[in-house]
């Protein structure tokens, strides 16, 4: 009997990324997301999940007051319900406290849109833009304590037009991110024992 690997996403916006990750998970012979959860009621990755029959779709909003640890202990409380082999994190739009970092060392990975070190936190797309930068492209690499500042994983570059609108290069930016993130996610479990008994 095969055991694939078992995933959990998280995110709190639009799910793009989320999205084709789930997409290549339903293919795969290695992976299968087991939960996705978000800390916002209304991100419209939850209806993508549903689309995907996902078996657990969570809603974990951080309440009013609750300090960041607080929340943090009801994430890593949430997690461990899965054992998971990985989580991915997808535009989930929070730093992760040291509780869940050091639960799952070298567990979770994020993708980022720019060439880190360059433009870390919000706002990526803008700054790239905004710079005159040739070489533009987003980022996976572990999840540490600080803001895009874990081990990287991979770079994954795309083409900057000189006429691009803002709009343009974001979009072609975000198809580069859909492709590369479940690439690389499939290589990170092929490092571990891929298809495996
Ligand atoms: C992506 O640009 C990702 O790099 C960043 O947040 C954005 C999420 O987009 N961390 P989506 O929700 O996956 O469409």
């Amino acid at each position: 009997m095969i055991r694939k690997f078992q995933l959990i996403i998280l995110a709190s916006g639009n799910g793009s990324n989320a999205e084709a990750i789930m997409e290549w998970a339903k293919s795969s012979c290695m992976a299968e997301i087991i939960a996705v959860l978000s800390d916002k009621k209304d991100a419209p990755v939850l209806e993508r999940a549903r689309k995907f029959k996902i078996p657990n779709i969570i809603l974990l909003e951080k309440n009013k007051n609750e300090s960041r640890e607080k929340y943090d202990q009801r994430l890593l409380m949430e997690l461990k319900r899965f054992n998971p082999d990985l989580i991915l994190l997808a535009g989930f739009m929070r730093i992760l406290g040291t509780v869940l970092v050091e639960a799952y060392s070298r567990k979770i990975i994020n993708i980022h849109p720019t060439l880190l070190p360059k433009y870390p936190g919000l706002n990526g797309y803008e700054e790239m833009f905004k710079s005159n930068d040739q070489d533009v492209g987003c980022t996976v690499h572990y999840v540490d304590e600080g803001v895009d500042t874990g081990e990287v994983i991979g770079f994954s570059k795309f083409h900057r037009r000189p006429d691009d609108t803002f709009l343009e290069f974001k979009e072609r930016g975000l198809r580069n991110e859909n492709q590369f993130y479940p690439k690389i996610i499939e290589e990170i479990l092929n490092g571990k024992g891929g298809c495996h008994d």
